[in-house]
């Protein structure tokens, strides 16, 4: 599975951005014009993707109400991103200036607000509670998964399991909830359930490992917002806590010591990428991610067989594989 899925899914994001622009279109004011400036910025749109793909398997059409709830998982998470830049003092995202850059940050915080309330919304058109639970689910972990890291920021003693639990918050649940949305929907039985969950699950932790490796050895351009980020904000991620119990003597404790700081010098970073590598923290945290995508697309297993299940494990595929 070598072909590139996203471009296979061009048209379907197409439809998935012209649906979001034209829901934040109905009610034009300064708080869309914000949301829209996000919008604009572009993404992979992953979720919404996820979402009609796994509607889709299940023999549910991609009808105009279909791709309105795709966008309101889009713009959950927007939403926590916009909130994650200022939470991070993150200067840019996807190439261009942050949103609370641009417009400042009481602004951004209330079209971030407005893209909650928006994707709520969205999901009570229908009256469907099953999926606003979801939803609020999934932002109530989005924030404890958040406060987690933050608590945890330069902890250079943080757990394997500590990890995981953190980042199975701030960004498995919401992959996991789309996934699971869909099988909701689409009425399918416990277990289609069950697997389609796991599916979302096992992806998106495999999605942030893979962001925390990028992180370590992408490329700053392709990435759309500079590297070694998250030492710079004390982020203890996979990497760095495999090379740490990896390493011996003086390399250990010199990684410790530049993990334990609070504003790291670019030599500092440099220094730790290197040990960090040296260690097989970048090559050990790829392998755990695409042990990760073997069992989601495993999961899949339960599926009937149709076009739009291949295109979630060739999704799957992808996110292991990606520069950016
Ligand atoms: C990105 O992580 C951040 C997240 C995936 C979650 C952010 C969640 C919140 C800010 C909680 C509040 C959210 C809502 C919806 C109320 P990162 O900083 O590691 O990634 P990055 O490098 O792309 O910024
Ligand atoms: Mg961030």
């Amino acid at each position: 599975m070598t072909d590139d899925p996203l471009s296979k899914l061009a048209p379907l994001t197409g439809r998935i951005n012209e649906t979001m622009k034209a829901i934040l279109d109905e009610d034009a004011n300064v708080l869309g014009e914000i949301a829209v400036y996000n919008l604009l910025g572009g993404g992979k749109r992953l979720r919404p993707l996820i979402f009609c793909l796994a509607h889709g398997a299940l023999g549910g059409l991609e009808d105009a109400e279909t791709l309105r709830l795709a966008s309101a998982f889009e713009f959950l998470h927007m939403a926590s991103l916009m909130h994650d830049d200022i939470v991070d003092q993150a200067d840019t995202r996807r190439g261009r200036p942050a949103a609370h850059r641009v417009y400042g940050i009481p602004e951004t915080v209330m079209a971030a607000d407005y893209l909650l309330a928006k994707a709520s919304l969205l999901a009570l058109a229908k009256e469907n509670f099953a999926l606003a639970r979801i939803m609020a689910e999934v932002v109530s972990n989005l924030s404890l998964g958040e406060l987690w890291e933050l608590k945890a920021r330069n902890k250079t003693d943080l757990t394997e399991a500590a990890y995981f639990d953190i980042i199975l918050k701030k960004t498995a649940v919401l992959i996991e909830s789309v996934s699971w949305s869909a099988g909701v929907l689409t009425g399918a039985e416990p277990d289609v359930l069950n697997s389609l969950r796991a599916y979302g699950r096992r992806l998106g932790l495999a999605f942030q490992v893979m962001d925390d490796v990028l992180d370590y050895r992408a490329d700053t351009s392709k990435l759309g917002k500079p590297v070694g980020q998250d030492l710079e904000e004390g982020r203890i991620t996979l990497p760095f806590i495999i090379a740490r119990d990896t390493l011996n003597g003086s390399e250990r404790a010199r990684l410790v010591s530049i993990g334990e700081k609070t504003d790291p010098t670019a030599g500092d970073k440099l220094e730790a990428g290197f040990l960090v590598e040296k260690a097989g923290g970048l090559q050990k945290s790829l392998a755990a991610a695409g042990r990760l995508i073997d069992q989601a697309v495993e999961d899949l297993g339960a599926l009937p067989e149709t076009p739009e299940k291949e295109l979630l494990a060739k999704l799957a595929d992808y996110t292991v594989r990606r520069d950016r």
